[in-house]
């Protein structure tokens, strides 16, 4: 078939998954460029693809999604701040803070981190940051720095008055952002699969790479993870998507535990850790772990807490049971339940901001099951995220009464109890998480 051929010609050459951003838009997408010439034969149009860069471009254009706003994810940028005003002044004294994000889509993202360099009280010429994306059109629109309603969302909006001039007479209801933001960012058009992307730059310091690696094919985010593994500085954070985890995995990263903040290290290996890792096959706990627990077959949530046997045997052993998760291939599973099936869409929709089609997924699976852990933890990240605390706080309670060990979970609940003033059960919530860490951690060495 053409449009499978076509299919693989995107995959191999900028790593979407069809799967994964789904075939009747690329079979859209198609029709509306054969429509432009008038072409009534999809071999004809391939023909074209093969023959025109300029082709390739127009159709990657319909493929790519550049959903994204100002601060996603609120938490990164509150633990960056963080970072950058405790940790990064001690460790690295007069140096410049190399900062990417990849991908950038409009510009939304790396300038948010611009903000917050600002506003931790970085100085013009101690930082700087690059952003790189594939889509031109997505690049023009972030240079240009006026962005509409759909680029602000939630109700802290009070960087919005301090950084950005509403157009004046705007039926649209844009706003322009200041240039001494917009000159903080360098933006580059880039293909993140290619192993020598970035290739004469500098590590960087802090990398955020968010919402790319869904929508990719396994082989694909082999290589971007590798191309990440490169371009981070030795001590180097990476930021990624809420859902992303499972997919940069334990075995070269170790992961900030830190609620809600999706951001992980290179992990230093020795060459006695190297040895052992070699060593090592999968620990005997996981099963244990695994087989204890009553758990639907097949979640693959990155923050569902859902504990399945691993299939990386140089995952460290010193990770806790809930990072021990097999990738998030989104395309690589087939045998999934129809709730399975749903929550996959529904963790699509909650991660393309989609808020409210997630949710009504996530009931929909509730109404059929409403002990499923996953579905649950779910719907306490989306009423999070909506900023209806309340709701949250019962789907984490939930989460937690039918999964104890839920450790995200109880890192989430820790943090409304905070934000509410209760630091007393907020402290609770948190050691209680801490002893499963050290818990699980304790069977795994004395297995070992
Ligand atoms: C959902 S946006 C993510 C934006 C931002 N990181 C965020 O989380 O809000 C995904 C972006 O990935 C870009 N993209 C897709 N494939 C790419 C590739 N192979 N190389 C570079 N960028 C790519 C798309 O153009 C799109 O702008």
């Amino acid at each position: 078939m053409i449009q499978t051929r076509i299919e693989s010609m995107v995959e191999n050459r900028i790593g979407l998954s069809a799967s994964a951003i789904g075939s009747d838009v690329i079979a859209k997408a198609i029709d509306r460029r054969m429509k432009i010439f008038g072409m009534n034969k999809i071999d004809t149009y391939l023909d074209s693809l093969e023959r025109s860069g300029k082709e390739w471009n127009e159709l990657i254009e319909l493929l790519v999604v550049p959903e994204t706003w100002f601060f996603r994810n609120r938490e990164s940028f509150i633990f960056l701040s963080h970072y950058i005003t405790s940790q990064w002044p001690l460790k690295h004294k007069n140096r410049v803070l190399r900062v990417l994000s990849i991908p950038c889509a409009t510009g939304e993202e790396p300038y948010s981190i611009a903000i917050t360099l600002m506003d931790a009280g970085m100085e013009e010429n101690q930082y700087f940051i690059d952003a790189v994306d594939i889509s031109s059109i997505a690049l023009d629109k972030a240079k240009e720095g006026v962005f509409g309603p759909e680029s602000f969302r939630g109700r802290n909006l009070s960087f919005r008055d301090r950084n950005f001039e509403p157009v004046v007479n705007d039926r649209e209801k844009r706003f322009v952002l200041k240039p001494s933001v917009r000159q903080k960012v360098r933006f580059l058009q880039g293909n993140l699969i290619n192993s020598n992307i970035l290739a004469n730059e500098m590590p960087y310091d802090i990398i955020f790479c968010r919402n790319l690696l869904i929508y990719l094919s396994v082989k694909a985010k082999q290589k971007v993870v590798h191309n990440i593994g490169r371009m981070l500085a030795r001590n180097g954070i990476l930021f990624v998507g809420h859902v992303e985890r499972p997919l940069v995995g334990n075995s070269e990263f170790t992961w900030i535990r830190e609620p809600s903040v999706f951001a992980c290290t290179k992990k230093k290996l020795s060459i006695k850790d190297k040895s052992s890792d070699l060593r090592k096959k999968t620990p005997r706990r996981k099963q244990k772990v695994f087989s204890s627990k009553k758990v639907p077959a097949s979640s693959r949530f990155a923050s569902a807490g859902v504990h399945k046997k691993p299939d990386n045997a140089k995952m460290s052993c010193q990770q806790p049971s809930f990072l021990q998760k097999p990738p998030l291939g989104i395309e690589e599973h087939d045998n999934l339940s129809n709730n399975e099936k749903i929550m996959k869409m529904a963790t699509l929709h909650a991660d393309q901001g989609d808020l409210e089609k997630a949710r009504k997924l996530c009931k929909e699976c509730l109404n059929e099951n409403s002990l499923m852990i996953p579905a649950n933890f779910l719907m306490g990240l989306i009423c999070q995220a909506m900023n209806e605390e309340d709701k949250a706080e019962k789907y984490f309670n939930k989460t937690v009464y039918l999964d104890p060990n839920h450790y995200e979970a109880l890192g989430h609940l820790a943090f409304i109890m905070e934000r509410r003033g209760e630091p007393g059960r907020a402290v609770q919530l948190r050691l209680r998480a801490d002893r499963i860490l050290k818990r699980e951690g304790a069977t795994i060495e004395n297995e070992e």
